[in-house]
């Protein structure tokens, strides 16, 4: 079926496989069995192979990055052009997958905290993909990280330009530590009650809180819930109009999610597995 009007077929070359893909399958984001069966994936790069009526932002054979798709865990996708953006040549296929969701989450993230030059910033879960990419935008707004991770993520998160502090039981002093006066914001793409918690004891500002995970406890708190849960500011509009700045970002290397794994689409079950892990390590994606 050739795409409709304002629309884009794309040849998928990788998909990025995200946390979010395991909770679409196990019902999380709702149920409906009218719309069974599930279209999974919500990111990919590939290749345009044909364009519906009126499409003016991309040709056929041009390389490029996709999201919010949907169903794109497959060979060809199917989506508005207004979600489609050239490749930066830069970044592989593989690379180039998995970084709009996560980068449109941290995005969200710093705009909704209103991170400047001169933050002390918390990340909680530096080491994640989603961390990883609110690291580097804070650090690329002026700010200063402290992120949290395991021990042997210690060095990537250093690498970001952050200081590393492992997270467990003693955080909320090991933060002290390194800024007495504690940050000015805090933001959790964890989920845990520490990360709650030692975010609502180190900043006074519920307002410069937020999280895209704890979403019973942190509205409990009060503080800021972002992305798509109860209660939470899905922020599409903020997300939509920073994909192109992400990519520009990633293009003059200033932001980079590596791919720790890469799976043939036969495997999309253990890559969602994987993804879900909680250390995945980096992206997953998956290649046709
Ligand atoms: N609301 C939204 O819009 C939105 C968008 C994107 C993602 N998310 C959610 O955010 C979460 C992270 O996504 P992601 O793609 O960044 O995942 P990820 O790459 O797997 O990152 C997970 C991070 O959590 C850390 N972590 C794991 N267990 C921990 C614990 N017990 N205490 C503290 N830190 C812990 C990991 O650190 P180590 O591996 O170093 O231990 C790593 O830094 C997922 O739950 C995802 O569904 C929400």
């Amino acid at each position: 079926v050739p795409p409709g009007e304002g629309k884009v077929a794309i040849a998928v070359r990788a998909a990025g496989v995200n946390p979010a893909d395991a909770k679409s399958i196990a019902g999380v984001f709702g149920r409906n069995e009218a719309k069974l069966p599930l279209a999974v994936g919500s990111e990919v790069a590939g290749v345009v192979t044909e364009i519906g009526a009126g499409v003016t932002n991309v040709a056929v054979g041009d390389e490029v990055v996709a999201f919010r798709v949907s169903g794109g865990f497959a060979e060809r996708v199917v989506t508005a052009a207004s979600n489609v953006f050239a490749k930066p040549a830069a970044l592989s296929f593989e690379e180039a997958s998995g970084l709009l969701l996560v980068g449109t989450t941290a995005w969200h993230l710093l705009e909704a905290t209103a991170v400047t030059a001169g933050d002390r910033v918390l990340v909680h879960g530096a080491s994640g993909s989603a961390g990883s990419a609110a690291t580097q935008l804070a650090i690329a707004r002026g700010a200063e990280v402290i992120g949290t991770a395991s021990a042997h993520n210690a060095d990537t998160v250093r690498a970001r330009g952050a200081t590393w502090v492992p997270y467990g039981d003693g955080l909320a002093d090991r933060v002290r530590a390194v800024w007495p006066e504690g940050p000015t914001v805090a933001l959790d793409t964890v989920g845990t009650d520490e990360a709650v918690d030692v975010s609502l004891a180190l900043v006074a500002d519920r307002g410069r809180i937020a999280t895209i995970n704890a979403f019973e406890r942190g509205g409990a708190a009060g503080i800021r819930l972002l992305g798509g849960g109860p209660g939470a500011d899905p922020g599409s509009a903020v997300r939509a109009a920073a994909r192109q700045p992400l990519l520009d970002l990633a293009a003059e290397g200033r932001l980079s999610i590596p791919v720790a794994h890469t799976l043939p689409l036969a495997e999309a079950a253990a890559a969602v597995e994987l993804a879900n892990s909680g250390h995945p390590g980096g992206k997953v994606v998956l290649v046709p």
